[in-house]
């Protein structure tokens, strides 16, 4: 039987991440793993901080802290917030582990034996006064093309042209703004990606019509453009050294190391319990693994041509990624979130302000798929106050009061159906059919359109039978109805689950007699019969609060959505 290795992107250690970091891959991964795992498939979900590179290294300086302390207390608050998501990770792990070392070692070794690693001069800008290398976007200056003077080295951004540092006029650190800049030859490690490219497109081609569109067409781009030597090495403190003669006192790229974290976080996670977990049987020779990888469109060139090829290199059976989830934007009220200016809504605030539920719900229901999406308050407030409120929680909270009126705090009896239930059935085995293929192909926004359907379709049951007024003449009849809604009640936590598992919980809870949140199995006609007349039911409060317009109002001015 297939297993499922899923991972998202490795979130950067440095700073803390925000909305957009949690609909481009996070959110999207957590809500498969949880659909998958509901389906009783075996699923191994992993996760970690990614933690080498220049920026920990200048963000532990600012903070005057040394960078080991500095990368620890910022992976504790992505653990921290990411547990108040209930982001349900089998293993969040770090790329700086013992464990990612030894496999980063093993697979340089192996590359390195085959030939494919290989030694270059390279000219790289030096600060004296940072006393440090700086990495291209670190060095800002005038752009040679078009005379702006805030170009950074890699690219500038007011033409698009890509630079190298040493074009810039008047180059200057970004760190300490000095223009005391020296440029020094230095000797670089790198990985031959044009030894691969063969193997690389050949097995790519193979990825038509199974990968979607925008991960299959940037890969493509970058093989008709030809693969060039990748860089794998750096002249920093903070990283794995390299283990060659003449390179010890370098360490590993940051993009070298983070992909092959995926397969040191496994190990870590294996680590944890040896007796019963073995990270091999994920990562080596293991054709039975179906790994999906969750990241933002920028991550594709790396996790579909470098990363790829570098397993490749060895000569061993790596897992490859079978499908690639690559997200858009999410913008902030049109403009873009930003980490410097405080602007935008940070993981941490958000849930202060309201339960996870609710973000998990719009962010999944309005997730940057196909284009880049959008967050402001008004629309936040008009999804909670419209799908959660009036037509999830208003379904719940009418029946189960009217349940409790008419027949204390038990299930009535199904009695003979009618057309109208026989209809109920029919939609509802289509609109679960709709979601579970949705799910099946992670095309998120129609899965929650259909689950926003269902919910609509109990609403409009109601509506139509108008129970309140059958029970006066008829109330066997009025019993069926309510009993059915009330096996509605119970389909829509478990169809819920994944997307908002605390809300599925507290439903969940409502019945007095366990009931799993399993995938419904068989029809609607089987599956809406689960609850039987006579189970005991705890009313409970309200499921959702509305968000008022004055609320909205003071949210809009504490998280500066200005637009
Ligand atoms: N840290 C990178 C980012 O946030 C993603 C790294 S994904 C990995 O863009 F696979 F390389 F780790
Ligand atoms: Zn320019």
């Amino acid at each position: 039987m297939t297993k499922h290795l899923i991972t998202s992107a490795l979130p950067y250690v440095n700073g803390l991440p925000h909305l957009g970091h949690l609909v481009g891959c996070l959110l999207p991964a957590d809500v498969y793993a949880r659909y998958l795992r509901q389906k009783g498939e075996e699923v191994l979900f992993i996760c970690g901080t990614d933690e080498h590179g220049t920026p920990s290294e200048v963000g532990a300086d600012r903070e005057g802290m040394d960078v080991v302390d500095y990368c620890k207390k910022y992976h504790d608050l992505h653990v921290q917030m990411y547990q108040g998501f209930n982001l349900s990770f089998d293993y969040f792990g770090r790329t700086s582990s013992d464990q990612n070392k030894e496999i980063v070692y093993r697979i340089f070794k192996a590359l390195d034996q085959n030939g494919l690693i290989t030694e270059r001069t390279t000219k790289q800008v030096y600060s004296p006064d940072d006393e440090r290398y700086l990495p291209d976007s670190y060095v800002m200056g005038t752009c040679p093309h078009c005379g702006y003077d805030k170009a950074k080295g890699d690219q500038c951004e007011h033409c698009t042209k890509v630079l190298d540092p040493t074009d810039l006029i008047h180059p200057k650190s970004v760190l300490s703004g000095s223009s005391n800049i020296e440029i020094r030859e230095t000797k670089h490690l790198f990985l031959e990606l044009p030894k691969l490219e063969k193997e690389l497109a050949l097995w790519i081609e193979t990825k038509k019509g199974l990968w979607p569109d925008i991960a299959y067409s940037i890969a493509c781009k970058w093989l008709k453009e030809g693969l060039q030597e990748r860089g794998i090495t750096r002249d920093l403190k903070w990283g794995f050294s390299v283990p060659k003669d003449g390179f010890n006192d370098k360490v590993f790229y940051v993009w070298f190391d983070a992909p092959i974290g995926y397969i040191g976080i496994t190990k870590q996670w294996a680590d944890e319990c040896p007796e019963s977990r073995n990270w091999e049987t994920w990562w080596l020779n293991a054709p039975d693994v179906r790994h999906t990888e969750f990241m933002g469109k920028d991550n594709i060139p790396f996790h579909t041509i470098s990363f790829p090829a570098t397993l490749k290199g060895t000569g061993e059976e790596w897992t490859q990624v079978a499908f690639l989830k690559g997200m858009n934007y999410l913008n902030y009220a049109g403009g873009k979130f930003s980490k410097s200016a405080h602007r935008g809504v940070f993981l941490d605030d958000a849930l202060t302000e309201f339960p996870a539920d609710y973000w998990r719900y719009w962010l999944m229901a309005n997730a940057p798929e196909s284009d880049d999406s959008s967050f402001s308050f008004d629309l936040f407030a008009g999804t909670v106050n419209k799908d959660l409120n009036d037509v999830l929680g208003n379904f719940i909270n009418r029946v189960l009061k009217m349940i409790g009126n008419n027949f204390g705090n038990t299930v009535p009896s199904l009695g003979p159906v009618t057309e109208e239930e026989e209809n109920l059935y029919a939609e509802t085995d289509r609109l679960v059919h709709l979601y579970g293929d949705a799910m099946n192909r992670l095309e998120f926004r129609k899965a929650i359109s259909a689950l926003r359907e269902l919910w609509v379709l109990g609403n409009n049951y109601i509506a139509k039978t108008e129970p309140w007024k059958v029970l006066k003449t008829n109330s066997t009849y009025g019993g069926t109805i309510l009993n059915t809604a009330m096996n509605l009640i119970l389909l829509y936590a478990k169809l819920s689950a994944p997307v908002m598992p605390e809300t599925a919980a507290k439903i969940q809870a409502l019945f007095l007699t366990n009931h799993a949140l399993d995938w419904p199995t068989g029809t609607a006609a089987d599956y809406l019969k689960t609850i039987r007349g006579g189970e005991p039911f705890a009313l409970t409060e309200p499921l959702f609060k509305k968000i008022l317009p004055e609320q909205v109002t003071e949210l809009k001015l504490k998280y500066k959505e200005t637009e």
